[in-house]
């Protein structure tokens, strides 16, 4: 089973050629809506390519909020068609999670109104992990409070479960965060501010592993947009995974898709190693690149199988 405790958002996307000048107003190309949040779209990458491998969906479970209100409605139903158990989200006196993404050509900007997703307890992650085993994985990112993230990451340990952090958006962390998590996934930003190393080649995203390391984590993989991800298992393995080439329709999701598909190969199903695993979310993030939206992006595991049908 895997845990996700995070953020299900409302994701208003508005494509403009120009990004307006302060003072400026600018008509959109398009503007569409759907199920984003970087917790929800991680838990959907889970269920959309665990599922259609042995014909039933994998299990993911999701810890969050929802506002009682039509947005809330909608998300819960659209993550339970992607076969994400909702079990563990409730609906509270808030209102749903709303992102508006802007892109522009190949860049995306987004700002988050948290809303019904601050307000998750402590209580919710007791309740939703009382049967989890160390058979289990906890997957967490910071679009909910950061001390609600620290105390599942503890509980998690002490049951044993396997944990990741994908720490976006980034704040700094406290130190004794880190011994509780066994994987982080931070894209460059993210390392540059939790290390103080900008990962721009292979000296410094060495670097910056070797940081994270210290701090903790055996296994990190700094993502590096259409440069792919830099890995290492602190021991044996330090490799660099290339980008798989496509052709960008909308990147926003590409991160939650990577992480969503690691989190699912390695170490849930446990076939892949941690190289082959990377491997494969970067494939999965890269169709999902090609692809407009957030959730709705995130490609099927035969889809992956049918763009790159190389062995792993
Ligand atoms: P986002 O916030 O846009 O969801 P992110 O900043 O969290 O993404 P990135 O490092 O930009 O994460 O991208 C995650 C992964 O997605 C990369 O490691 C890469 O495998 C894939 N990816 C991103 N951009 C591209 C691209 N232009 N072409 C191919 N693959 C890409
Ligand atoms: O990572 C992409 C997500 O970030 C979007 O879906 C948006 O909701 C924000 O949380």
């Amino acid at each position: 089973m895997i845990y996700v405790l995070g953020s299900i958002n409302k994701d208003i996307s508005v494509e403009v050629e120009q990004l307006p000048k302060k003072g400026e107003t600018v008509i959109a190309d398009s503007c569409e809506s759907g199920l984003g949040g970087k917790g929800a779209n991680q838990a959907v990458a889970i269920a959309r390519l665990g599922g259609d491998r042995s014909g039933r969906k994998p299990a993911v479970k999701f810890i969050g909020h929802v506002g009682k209100d039509l947005a809330g409605e909608e998300l819960l139903q659209k993550l339970a068609e992607f076969g994400v158990d909702t079990e563990f989200v409730s609906k509270v006196n808030r209102p749903t999670g709303t992102a508006i993404v802007t892109i522009s050509g190949k860049d995306n900007r987004i700002m988050v109104y948290s809303g019904a997703n601050s307000g998750i307890t402590k209580s919710d992650v007791d309740e939703a992990l009382n049967y989890a085993t160390e058979n289990d994985t906890l997957l967490c990112q910071l679009e909910v409070p950061l001390y609600i993230v620290a105390y599942a990451l503890r509980k998690a340990r002490s049951i044993g479960m396997t944990t990741i952090l994908n720490p976006a958006p980034a704040k700094t962390l406290p130190d004794d965060l880190y011994y509780n998590v066994d994987i982080i996934v931070p894209n460059e930003t993210e390392t540059k501010i939790l290390t103080g190393i900008n990962p721009t080649d292979s000296a410094s995203q060495n670097a910056a592993i070797e940081k994270f390391h210290a701090f903790g984590v055996p296994y990190v993989v700094i993502t590096l947009g259409a440069r792919g991800a830099a890995i290492s298992d602190g021991a044996r393995l330090a490799a660099h995974i290339p980008a798989c080439k496509t052709s960008v329709v909308d990147t926003t999701g590409a991160g939650d898709t990577f992480v969503g598909a690691l989190a699912l190969t390695y170490p849930h199903i446990g076939m892949y190693s941690f190289k082959e695993a990377c491997t494969f979310a970067t494939r999965a993030a890269a169709l999902s690149v090609s692809r407009r939206g957030a959730s709705e992006s995130i490609p099927t595991f035969d889809e992956v199988c049918k763009f790159y049908c190389k062995d792993i």
